[in-house]
């Protein structure tokens, strides 16, 4: 590029997280140094999960033993890695008072400094999102999902702390394992990508300031469910599909909700996991998948619903509860949410 002029501030000098979380800071409500720490411990576990992602096909080459490591330690699943990876990074930072995980039936209270209960933020994560996709070398993620607690700092945390709605989350993003790995996230100030140059283990702001298409012409759904769908489901893929003005829309579905969302909001599109007779509450988890991604999609002038009410308003009453998912370009959304409208379940 020959005129300086017209690259971007932040590009010109290959901003790296790490100075992006500390130019950043001042916009954070809170202590500011809490939360960088906090981001900067999430950007270390997604080094390790990305080593252990990307060497997956090796395992049985390198294994010795059956499931036994070289060190004599039982090779794990990788979500039950990733899970311990986060869990192990988070703790003893002085930060975390507590984490829910999707791979974890209660959630687990931290100590902080002197065994005291005085830290403020709660996490909660999907270490690996799109598992069934780990054993063919297709894109997998991370979740995750930041509050600050309700319950007053010295007092043990409480399930109230992680039972919050989305629209109280502090910080969210995910990681995305996939051609290159990069961190997405937002603290509520617009969404930025950093992708990871693996030589040096550096993650560079690569996607300044994302913003999903308000229009856009993929859909996700998988299809294969689609005579249990809702009726406005299915009235809405067929309106996908009919042939006038800018459709059919094209059909896209990896099944890992990190990478369809990612290229959704790149590209511009819809994810849709619905409800059905046998999942009332269709699929997806709303505190470690569906939150998240909605704070994300808002922050990124997106938008997510469960078909009738903003998925950021839902008041969660369990820690592993499902919701329907309508989320991605806003007019594709409210579109659809339009559909289901006209069979509004009385
Ligand atoms: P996880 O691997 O964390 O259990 O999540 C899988 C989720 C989500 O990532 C994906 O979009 C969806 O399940 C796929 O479900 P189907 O196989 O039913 O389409
Ligand atoms: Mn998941
Ligand atoms: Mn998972």
């Amino acid at each position: 590029m020959t005129n300086s002029q017209s690259v971007p501030m932040m590009l010109q000098k290959n901003t790296t997280l790490g100075e992006f979380i500390i130019e950043n800071q001042s916009e954070f409500r809170y202590s500011s140094g809490e939360l960088s720490r906090l981001i900067n411990s999430i950007r270390l576990a997604a080094k390790v999960v990305n080593h252990e992602v990307n060497k997956a096909g090796l395992v049985d080459i390198l294994g010795t033993a059956g499931d036994t490591n070289v060190q004599g330690e039982d090779q794990q699943k990788l979500d039950v890695y990733a899970n311990n990876a986060f869990i192990k990074t988070l703790t003893n930072r002085e930060i975390v008072c507590g984490i829910a995980s999707e791979e974890e039936d209660n959630f687990i209270t931290i100590k902080g400094r002197n065994e005291q209960n005085d830290n403020k933020y709660v996490v909660l994560i999907d270490p690996l999102d799109g598992s069934s996709n780990i054993d063919v070398n297709v894109s997998v993620g991370t979740i995750f999902s930041i509050y600050r607690r309700i319950t007053e700092p010295g007092t043990p945390v409480t399930l109230e702390d992680f039972l919050q709605p989305g629209k109280n989350q502090v910080a969210a993003g995910y990681i995305i394992y996939g051609t290159s790995t990069m961190i997405v996230y937002t603290t509520g100030h617009g969404v930025n990508g950093f992708t990871l140059n693996p030589a040096i283990g550096t993650y560079y702001l690569s996607h300044p300031n994302m913003k999903f298409p308000e229009d856009g012409k993929i859909y996700s759904v998988n299809e294969g469910n689609y005579v249990h769908f809702p009726q406005g489901v299915k009235d809405y893929i067929k309106y996908c599909q009919k042939e006038e003005g800018d459709r059919p829309y094209t059909s896209r579905y990896i099944g890992s909700l990190v990478s369809d969302f990612h290229r959704n909001m790149i590209k511009g599109g819809i994810y849709i996991y619905p409800n059905t007779a046998k999942d009332p509450n269709g699929k997806l988890r709303l505190l470690y998948e569906c939150n998240p991604m909605a704070l994300i999609a808002e922050q990124a002038g997106g938008k997510a619903s469960n078909g009738f009410q903003r998925i950021l308003d839902i008041q969660p009453t369990e820690l592993h509860q499902r919701t329907p998912f309508i989320c991605g370009s806003k007019h594709m959304v409210e579109k659809a949410e339009g559909f289901m409208q006209q069979h509004k379940p009385s």
